[in-house]
């Protein structure tokens, strides 16, 4: 048996490609077109480890799709590939339309010409699992219940409106087609391999640097964290025992306000690496102008994935912050590789000099 995965040579599916070969060793198939946000030095682990396979290419390639699938014939497909960031939206939607909506349609008619073509006994065992934000719910004030799974989707950013575009392609693929499919939708994720434009791998990194951590407008708004492994088990657990056509909410229990994340990150930092002139990190925050139709608040009610598949997350805010700040801390090949060239561009363009 195998899978295929897209967009696995990013964050949270370059975690999930770690997680997966050490705890069932079932092949993974990974296509990935690797943008700026794809990197294969995440994936160095499995350089040599013939249970991962490889693929540069575009979900929305439908020739390409189709010959893996043919090829590999996966028991399921789980959609990870997505433009991801909130501000490279902002100043440019249209990749954001192209791969998260029409990516994600042409790759749900390759995998629907593919999965019609079943065996009855293959069809029925398939599934198609799309990976999804809690933003597309919208904004919370600080008043409301957290975002349920029959929350209304209310996007607020050409990214989680591109996000709840294809959530809504793929619930209407398994209405009408019948296309056996699940989707999840997670609070913010943080963790080893994250690409260093998301606030909290930004503010270690230029902590580290002795360089401004960028607060945007007040920093009150909040965000649910959660450690992208525990993520990663929350899709296992979902692909392994989610109901046909049903969403799962994913989330840590931990809403925090950015000002407070970003000052823990300062006091981890602070222990495991203190500031070379003895002063405090929480010295070089700098608050700066807000994002425009910045959410107020996400928070997750994450009692469905709780009681029907038993998913908990098993790291706090304190044990997954110390161990990711570790994790940057000891790989600064990986941080050299991703922070030269155009990275830099993309920092001197969202935050000017
Ligand atoms: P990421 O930006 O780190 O990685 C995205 C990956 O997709 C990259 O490897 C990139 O090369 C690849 N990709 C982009 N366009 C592609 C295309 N057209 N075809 C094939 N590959 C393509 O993103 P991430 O943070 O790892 O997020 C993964 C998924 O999880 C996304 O769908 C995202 O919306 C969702 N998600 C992310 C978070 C979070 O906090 N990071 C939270 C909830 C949900
Ligand atoms: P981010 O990591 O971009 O995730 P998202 O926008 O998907 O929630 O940002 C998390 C929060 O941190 C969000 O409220 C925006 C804020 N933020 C800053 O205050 N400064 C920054 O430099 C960045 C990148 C984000």
């Amino acid at each position: 048996m195998t899978i295929l995965v897209t967009g696995c040579a990013g964050f949270i599916g370059s975690n999930f490609v770690r997680q997966w070969l050490s705890s069932c060793g079932e092949p993974i198939v990974n296509l990935d077109k690797l943008t700026y946000a794809g990197n294969l030095a995440s994936l160095d682990d499995f350089k040599a480890d013939a249970r991962h396979i490889f693929v540069t290419g575009d979900i929305g390639d439908h020739v390409l799709v189709s010959r893996l699938l043919s090829e590999f014939k996966p028991r399921a497909v789980l959609n990870f590939a997505a433009e991801s960031h909130v501000d490279r939206a902002i100043l440019g939607p249209e990749d954001f339309v192209q791969t998260n909506i029409v990516g994600t349609f042409k790759l749900l008619e390759a995998v629907r010409g593919y999965w019609n073509a079943l065996p009855e006994a293959e069809r029925s065992a398939f599934r198609f699992l799309h990976v999804s934000t809690d933003e597309v719910y919208g904004s919370l004030t600080p008043a409301d219940p957290p975002f349920a799974e029959d929350n209304r989707y209310e996007p607020n950013s050409p990214y989680s409106a591109s996000k709840a575009a294809s959530d809504h392609l793929v619930r209407a693929w398994h209405q009408t087609y019948g296309l056996p499919v699940l989707t999840t939708n997670c609070s913010n994720n943080y963790g080893p391999y994250q690409f260093p434009e998301k606030l909290i791998p930004l503010v270690i990194l230029n902590a580290l640097s002795g360089k401004p951590l960028p607060i945007y407008g007040d920093g009150l708004q909040v965000r649910d964290w959660l450690f992208v492994e525990d993520h990663c088990r929350a899709i296992m657990r979902v692909l392994d025992a989610g109901k046909i056509g049903e969403t799962y909410n994913i989330g840590g229990h931990n809403e925090m306000a950015n000002i407070d994340v970003v000052r823990t990150i300062c006091a981890v930092l602070g222990e495991l690496r203190a500031r070379p002139d003895g002063k405090a990190y929480a010295d070089q925050i700098t608050y700066v102008k807000d994002r425009p139709g910045h959410d107020r608040r996400y928070a997750i009610d994450a009692r469905k994935i709780g009681s029907d598949l038993g998913w908990r997350p098993l790291e706090t805010f304190e044990t997954g912050m110390s161990k990711t700040v570790a994790w940057y801390l000891s790989h600064p090949d990986w941080v050299e590789g991703v922070t030269s060239g155009a990275y830099r561009g993309w920092v001197a363009k969202q935050y000017g000099a």
